[in-house]
């Protein structure tokens, strides 16, 4: 896949010459554009979308269902038409699924596939390959599913043929929304009523197009913290159009940058602000930023807002470990603003951390040091004591997000910051050097 790849193997990243300035709407929300090709692939009738996030992660989502026989024209400046199956009419696929780098595309893939009357394999890239499947397989197999993973519970996952599966109640281990999807996917086909219990509010993406796309789930609050999710196997999914919104964890480069680079006063258009999301926003706020949302309006199913950020500087914060699942992948990016704020940050309740793109507490923890500041590792997060940045020499370890960090911190690091392995940006944010360079930051790729 890295042949469409815009970007070179390493970005370098040198101190903006003034604060950032501008008015930018980033690319469409991952989850939901990997969603949208899924059920509008199983949907009956054609489905409309607009906004959808060109990454090659969700290409490797339409790639799968095209090789299971589904029709889709785009995409093509974020729109895509894909003319639905409906639940049983995927064919099986010729060759192996390719989910390349995209953790969020084998585990649902998984629910669907493991449905299905036809045997399938999914395979992933190197970072892919080493991460943890068994989340998705014990739900599944205990549904009847029969899957296959290797030795350590990694891809690539053999999934046999199956007649139906049998639903659940599961409790979920951790708070995870690809493994709840997962379930509530492979749910869809199980013969009677199944329950997912989470132990902390993850994305609710899945429940909320679920609803749009015309199949009840009943999502019911048993604490503040833990949600039960119902869902009766049988039902149909109807086409619909979709307007995928801004991508809050890509945005989420841009507010840091914003404030921690003096000068700036950024403005982000048209970004999903659903709840089990915004994490970044109260973090930020807890660290002193001046972030404001502004013109909250709702589209499709989602609530969506604008953002101004000023440059005010940070400073260091104990960040609340309940917001750690609604901010999970904006951890690295708020690893480099607690780097950059005035005292300490301490992060803790974060172990899942360690099983996304790359172990981000190992990784984060290595590159902060190699930039000069003082971090403390921790099993489940990190203490960092704010200061100076110098530059050095990052391995992003193919992980899109971890590029990405280390090319803002470049932004107010004294010396650049070289980074390499930055190819896998394209994964989630292909023209993200551009719209760096945009707003007056100074990035080479
Ligand atoms: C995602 C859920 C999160 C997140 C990932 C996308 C999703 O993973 O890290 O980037 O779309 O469901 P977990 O649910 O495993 O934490």
């Amino acid at each position: 896949m890295s042949t469409q790849n815009p970007l070179k193997q390493s970005l370098s990243s040198a101190k903006a010459a003034s604060g950032l300035k501008g008015v930018i709407r980033v690319p469409g929300d991952k989850s939901i554009s990997h969603r949208s090709v899924m059920f509008s692939s199983l949907a009956e009738g054609t489905s409309h979308i607009r906004g959808l996030l060109e990454g090659e992660d969700v290409m490797a989502t339409l790639a799968a269902f095209r090789a299971m026989g589904v029709e889709a024209d785009g995409p093509s400046n974020g729109e895509l038409t894909i003319k639905g199956v409906g639940m049983r009419g995927l064919i099986a696929p010729e060759t192996d699924l390719d989910m390349g780098n995209s953790g969020t595309a084998m585990r649902l893939m998984c629910g669907i596939l493991a449905a299905q009357q036809f045997a399938s394999k999914l395979v992933g890239d190197e970072s892919l390959s080493k991460r943890p499947m068994r989340r998705v397989t014990v739900p599944l197999t205990s549904m009847g599913a029969r899957t296959a993973t290797d030795e350590n519970g990694c891809p690539p996952i053999h999934i046999r043929a199956v007649d139906s599966l049998e639903p659940i109640d599961y409790k979920l281990p951790m708070a995870s929304a690809q493994v709840k999807s997962a379930v509530l996917l492979a749910a869809m086909y199980a013969d009677g009523e199944t329950s997912v219990t989470e132990p902390a509010p993850t994305r609710d993406h899945t429940e909320r197009m679920l609803r749009a796309y015309g199949y009840e789930c009943e999502v019911e609050k048993i604490s503040d913290q833990v949600t039960t999710i119902r869902l009766r196997g049988g039902g149909k999914l109807t086409a619909t159009d979709i307007d995928v919104p801004a991508d809050i964890s890509s945005a989420a480069f841009f507010m840091v940058a914003a404030s921690i680079v003096p000068g700036s006063n950024l403005k982000l258009e048209h970004v999903c602000v659903n709840p089990t999301r915004t994490g970044i926003v109260d973090i930020l706020k807890a660290m002193g930023a001046d972030i404001r949302m502004t013109n909250p309006r709702a589209i499709g199913g989602e609530p969506v807002a604008d953002f101004e950020i000023k440059y005010v500087g940070l400073k260091g914060c104990e960040i609340d470990p309940k917001l750690v699942p609604l901010a999970i992948d904006e951890f690295p990016i708020l690893c480099v603003a607690a780097a950059c704020a005035d005292g300490v940050t301490t992060i803790s309740g974060a172990e899942e951390l360690r099983h996304k793109e790359s172990d981000r507490i190992a990784v984060m923890v290595e590159g902060l040091r190699a930039l000069g500041a003082e971090v403390q590792e921790h099993k489940d997060g990190m203490v960092v004591t704010g200061g100076a940045l110098g530059g050095g020499e990052i391995q992003s370890h193919h992980d899109h997000r971890i590029a990405m960090s280390f090319a803002i911190a470049g932004a107010v690091a004294s010396e650049p910051v070289i980074i390499s392995g930055a190819e896998t940006v394209a994964t989630s944010f292909p023209n993200f050097v551009d719209l760096a360079n945009q707003v007056g930051l100074n990035i080479d790729a």
